[in-house]
């Protein structure tokens, strides 16, 4: 390219460049936004951490509603995610706001079923007048129940329940028995999720995966495990973006707000390995990618396999 044919075409970019930066674009009539179908699904790029695209997504599905993931062997990503990507349950939903170390359950107590005469929770004398009279304020929120308080041992080979140690719960329990515990915060549907820039209501699930926690480059210490050309391993420090989904995914696995007995770590892998006699899975709805990856009784993996999946019910995938 000669330098006069350069500087033509290097022209127009440059112009249109220096008109938006002084905020003198040209007037384009704007579009409305397509569907998003149309839209290409933002991915980091792979290489040299998943061989086999078709497969990991296979899997991941299959994850997702595998209830062997909790260390109870019965809660799974999806028994929150369940209704439209998020919960309808009405039994044992209520937290006290633990967020803000509150302990006191205004609107309902552990245990109990929602009517609609629990809401709203913030109840003026005139709901158009916002200055009215305060009826009623609660601090609680209405949310997901998950696991009981439990301390992580290990798992037990063949076994979907996790071998844990009760630990009393002084908050979700019902005359000193733990009762399952309830997210600090409303569940948001994970449906779509892969186009949100940052997951989680306060955004802490950073475009940034790091490989370990949900906090991207503001963890300086976050290492994986490379392996070396001579069978060796040594620490490695990533940054995978756009991947706010693995960044909100993995603490969830070890979460005893979410799936997990107290100080499970990465055996979450090693549990959804484990082979078990009755592998158990919610049904997944149909659609999207195919029907899932998941173990068969002697641990390995079976793809497509729809029989079992529709063996369950709805209701297996929901705890009380
Ligand atoms: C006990 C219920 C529960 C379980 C189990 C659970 N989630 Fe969630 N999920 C929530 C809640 C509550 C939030 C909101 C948390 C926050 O913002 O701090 C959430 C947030 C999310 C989001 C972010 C959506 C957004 O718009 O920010 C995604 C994606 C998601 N979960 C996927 C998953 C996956 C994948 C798993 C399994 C590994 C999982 N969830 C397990 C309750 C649950």
């Amino acid at each position: 390219m000669t330098i006069r044919r350069l500087k033509r075409t290097l022209a127009l970019p440059v112009a249109s460049l220096a008109a938006v930066l002084l905020g003198a674009g040209p007037t384009v009539a704007q579009l409305p936004p397509g569907a998003l179908s149309t839209v290409p699904v933002p991915k980091p790029d792979l290489t040299g951490f998943v061989r086999d695209e078709a497969a990991a997504v296979a899997l991941g599905k299959a994850l997702f509603w595998d209830m062997q993931l909790g260390s109870d062997g019965v809660q799974s990503c999806g028994a929150c995610h369940f209704h439209g990507g998020a919960d309808n349950r009405l039994k044992n939903q209520v937290n006290p706001g633990t967020i803000h170390a509150a302990t006191t359950f205004e609107v309902a107590k552990p245990n109990a079923t929602l009517t609609a005469a629990n809401f709203p929770l913030h109840k003026l004398a005139n709901p158009e007048d916002r200055f009215s009279r305060v009826l009623f304020d609660a601090d609680d929120v209405i949310s997901s129940q998950s696991v009981t308080l439990a301390k992580f041992n290990d798992i037990i080979p063949g076994q979907a329940e996790e071998n844990c140690t009760v630990t009393p719960d002084p908050i979700f329990n019902v005359g000193g028995v733990n009762v399952r515990r309830v997210q600090p915060r409303n569940v948001p549907t994970m449906i779509n999720a892969i186009f949100t820039f940052r997951n989680f209501w306060d955004g802490r699930a950073n475009a940034v995966f790091n490989g370990v926690d949900a906090f991207g480059p503001r963890n300086p210490n976050a290492r994986v495990l490379q392996v070396q050309a001579d069978g060796s391993v040594v620490p490695v420090a990533v940054a995978i973006a756009p991947a706010s989904l693995a960044s909100q995914a993995v603490p969830v696995l070890g979460s005893n707000f979410a799936l997990a007995c107290t100080g499970r770590t990465v055996s979450a892998g090693k549990s959804a390995r484990s082979p078990r006699a009755n592998s158990r899975s919610c049904s997944a709805p149909a659609g999207g990618v195919p029907d899932g990856t998941t173990k068969n009784s002697a641990g390995t993996l079976e793809v497509n396999r729809r029989e079992a999946r529709s063996a369950m019910t709805a209701a297996s995938c929901t705890t009380s």
